[in-house]
Parts: C-alpha cells; structure tokens; sequence
C-alpha cells in the first residue's frame, strides 16, 4: 500500500464503501447549481487571476494576468537589425508554425492540394499536447447519434458562448476525420465484430468517444507524423517563429525563425501562414500545475496578436478536474477523463461522492475546489496539498476484472511508477490547468481576421466557447488543420510570390507599449517556460 498512516486508513475507507457504490447514480446538478459552483470556485470567475489588456485589437478585453504580460510584451527583435529584402532562407507557398497535430493536418492537405509546403516547429514534430491527449476524440458515427446531437453537446458544454458555424463544421467533419485517420493507419478500440468501441466522456448525451487506449492522442500523432515523413513534406525542427512578416498591403507574408540550438535568426517568405502553435498551459495561470507539453507557451497567439490577429475568449481557462495530486511525482499531469468515462468517481474524505461523476469538466473542477476549499472535505497530503479520491478500482467491479489494464495502460503504468496500483487503490487527484478555451479568432476555414493568416489547434478560439468537451480537441485540431491547410492551398495557388515584406506591425505595437508603459521589461514570446534553462 503506498498510502501509509493516515493515508493508508482514509484510502481503505474508499474500498470499503466501493461495493455499495456500484450501479448507484449520484444525482446531477440542477442549472443554477452549476453556475453558483462556477461563479463560487472557478478560477475563471476569480477576479484577482484578471486584468484589462492595455493593447492592440483587443485592447480592453479581460485577459488572465499570465497572458496579458506576454501580450504586453516587446518584441525579441526590437533590438535587432533584420534585413527583409536579403533573399529568404524559406521560400514555400504554405509556412505551417507548430509540428503538432493541427500543424500536421493542415501540412497534409495543403501537400495534396499540390503547393510547397513547411512545417517550421520549436522542438521536435509531434511534440506537442496532442501526443499528451489521452482519452479519445468525439464523432457521431453511431446509428444512436448524429451530428446534430453532437452539436447539442458541444454548444451546451461551452455554455452557449460556441460561434455556431465553428461548432456545426467541427461536428459535420468528425465522422470524415475517423475514416480519414483510420485509412491512414490509427488503430482505434474495437470489438470483435470490427466495429469501434465508443464511450462517454463529461456531458456528453450519446457514446460517442473513440479510443486507442489511453494514449489516443499519442496514436493519432505516431499516424499524422509517418504520414507527413512518407510524403517528403519538409519539416524544420527546433525552429520557433519568433515574429510574423506582413506585406505591402499587411497581409501575412511569412515568419522570422529562430533556430532554438544556435539562436540564429533567419527568415521564411510564404504567399500564406498557419500558426498551429498550440496552447498555453505553461503559463501556469494562478499558479495551477499542468498537464501541457513545455511547448506550451502561447507564441502563436502572442506573434498573431501583435500582426492584428483579434482574440476572442483568450481569457477561458479549462482546470482539468483529474489532474494527478499524489505521489508528488504526478502533480498536474493528466488522469485521463476516460477514467471517469468507465465510471471512476471522485470521492471526499469520508469516501462520500459529492459530483456526479461525468459533469463537464468546469463544473467538476469548481466542485472539486469548493469540497477542499469550503467544505474542509478534501484529503489533506503529506505534500501539503489537499485534493479529493478519484476511485478507479471500481471500474473493474462494473465492467469485469481486466478492465483498468486493459483500456487504461498507460495510467496503470504511470501510477505503477510511484507504487500506486490503481486497479486495488483510488488515485488521490486535484484540478490541473489543461487547455486554453479560446484563442485567435477563426472563420470556418481557419482564417483569421488578417488576410493570409490562418490558425488551427489549441491557439485557435471560438469552437469551444468558454468550456471544451473531451475529445473536441482531438477532433478540432484535425477538423480546422484540413480546412486552413485546404483554403490556404488555394489561396496561394491564386498569389504570386509576396512583395514589400516589412514588420511595421512591430513599431505599432511597440508605440503603444511605449505609449500605455505596459511591457515593463517583458519581451515575447517566451518560447520556453521561464524554468528551462537557455
Ligand atoms: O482527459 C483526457 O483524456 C483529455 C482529453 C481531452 O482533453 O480531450
């Protein structure tokens, strides 16, 4: 037993209530419920961890504080003489920034449709929040659902703040997306007879999660990533944007790239641009731990920004509920949702359930922080934290024994490591900040609102409105990487080689800084969080 001492006697408490739990529902909140746990306990709603931002398009919009100091931040190139009219070291129809799923995606199609396409990525291609997804990507493909059903969800999860057509093309695509990706060579669950094994996740109203595992996100990338390597795509590794290049008429016209190892600057000219950069979770907004990949920084929304690309929702916070509390050497990384999929529940000190267990993943945090905070009902830890059971061995008592090792191996493995068995013993858990609900605002092309610059992924918003489902994620990066990858494909088949590259869009924003004394000593993007040694 890894839980010792008081530890120990609390966990056993767990397993001694664990049989009369089996097949009894807890009652699900009422709407008022639910917005009195938000507005009470989640952070979104917490005032302090907010500020105005003080410019560009967005000027006067509430940011977290994290992001607006990076939004308000000078240029890494303010100091540098950077000759744009030298002969570019890139020249592509299609600059694709970020090697993770969208940015794979998008380099896909953008290939097929017959342009020149880069990948320029930070670290290496596939490192990215897509490799960490785990538990399963949504798409109504079952006779029980439809696309419509799905839509229903998604805007109900995302408290109706969703832009309708985001949310209709991320539903209307998803069963094309499975086909795609199983024609390319993801091995998803499946049954006997061949067909795909789906379940729930938080809100959801049909079963409709697809799965390899609990490494879906994982798989997805191994196949996207062979995909681009196989077609000879050209792919730049350790290769951050650090700016946008606009031409004569401010539309996007490549990127300066900065090579991470030697910390050279060069540049790429491109008729037009992807940034598929990803979230931001490592800006560990309030101090919260988190379950995202060290790329996760924000530069995308940080370099879009500044070139005039409007933000919408940027200040929509996902807390995941489950995030890994205990032993320490789990703080904040992800205990997948599929675990509350098969039918885990969070429990409190005296191993009572105080949530129904598949709430979306908003209100299941706040209830999370409000039995700790509030209530005084969460477990304290020998760290020093506290955090509440999330009991998985009960998965095994509803489903048949096997379960938890067989659709959950890489949690088993995970927790395994710090002698946790989580087949016989709950995971201790405590909300981990996982996703950035908004970002640069997108058509349902994946255009942004400056001509030739597209976006895709995580730095995308409005999709999601103020609270993702699971695997909408897994789902969208695909969804919106095809379509920018496509329309900006025949964008540039109609554009001829961009002129007049410039960045004047950096001496604007930097008279502002200068004007409001917003930046302080700030420079951006971070590229690294600020732990990482350079
Ligand atoms: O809980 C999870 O497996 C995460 C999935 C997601 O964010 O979609």
């Amino acid at each position: 037993m890894p839980y010792k001492g008081k530890l120990g006697e609390l966990a056993k408490k767990v397993e001694a209530s664990r049989a009369s739990r089996v097949g009894v529902e807890f009652p699900r909140m009422t709407m008022d419920e639910r917005n009195d746990v938000l507005r009470n306990f989640h952070p979104d709603y917490n005032e302090d961890g907010f500020r105005e931002l003080k410019v560009g398009v967005n000027k006067g919009s509430r940011l977290t504080n994290e992001m607006a100091d990076i939004f308000e931040s000078w240029s890494l190139l303010r100091d540098v003489d950077f000759d744009l009219t030298a002969k570019p070291d890139y020249d592509v129809d299609v600059l694709i920034i970020g090697g993770g799923g969208a940015g794979a995606s998008a380099a896909l199609e953008a290939h097929a449709a017959g342009t020149k396409v880069m990948i320029a990525t930070k670290l290496r291609f596939g490192d990215a929040n897509t490799m960490m997804a785990q538990g399963g990507i949504q798409a109504a493909d079952k006779e029980n659902d439809t696309p419509a059903i799905h839509y229903l969800d998604v805007v109900g999860g995302g408290r109706f703040e969703n832009i309708p057509e985001l949310a209709r093309a991320l539903v209307m695509d998803a069963p094309l997306v499975i086909k795609w990706l199983e024609e390319m060579g993801t091995m998803f669950d499946k049954k006997e007879d061949g067909t795909m094994i789906t379940i729930h996740g938080g809100g959801t109203s049909r079963k409709r999660m697809h799965a390899a595992r609990d490494y879906t996100g994982a798989e997805i990338m191994r196949t996207l990533r062979d995909e681009v390597l196989n077609k000879g795509i050209e792919v730049v590794e350790f290769t951050a944007a650090v700016e946008l290049i606009l031409d004569q008429h401010g539309r996007a016209a490549g990127a300066v790239l900065q090579n991470l190892e030697t910390e050279q600057y060069m540049f790429a000219r491109a008729k037009t641009v992807i940034i598929a950069t990803g979230g931001s979770g490592r800006l560990h907004y309030r101090g919260f731990p988190t379950s995202n990949h060290y790329g996760a920084t924000a530069d995308g929304l940080v370099i879009g920004y500044r070139a005039g690309a409007k933000a919408i929702y940027a200040d929509s916070i996902q807390y995941h509920p489950t995030g890994g509390a205990y032993p320490p050497q789990l703080l904040g990384l992800l205990v997948t949702e599929k675990t509350r999929g098969l039918g885990a529940t969070p429990l409190n000190i005296n191993a009572e359930q105080f949530v129904y267990h598949l709430e979306t993943r908003d209100v299941a945090s706040a209830a999370i922080i409000r039995e700790c905070e509030e209530r005084g009902l969460g477990v304290p830890l020998p760290t020093g934290i506290t955090a509440v059971w999330l009991d998985s061995p009960i998965i095994d008592l509803i489903h048949g024994e096997g379960t938890v090792e067989r659709q959950l191996p890489a949690m088993l493995r995970q927790f395994q490591r710090f002698g946790v068995d989580i087949r016989k013993e709950p995971m201790l858990i405590y909300p981990t900040l996982h996703y950035q609900n908004g970002g640069l605002l997108i058509d349902e092309n994946g255009l942004s609102t400056v001509e030739h610059l597209y976006v895709a992924g995580e730095a995308a918003g409005g999709i999601h409105g103020t609270n993702r489902l699971m695997g909408n994620s897994l789902l969208d990066i695909i969804v919106f990487g095809r379509r920018a990858g496509r329309h900006a494909a025949a964008a540039s088949q109609d554009l001829s080689l961009p002129e007049g590259l410039n960045m004047g869009h950096l001496d604007v924003f930097h008279q502002e800084l200068e004007a409001t004394g917003a930046a302080d000593h700030r420079v951006g993007p971070m590229l690294l969080p600020h732990y990482t040694h350079r």
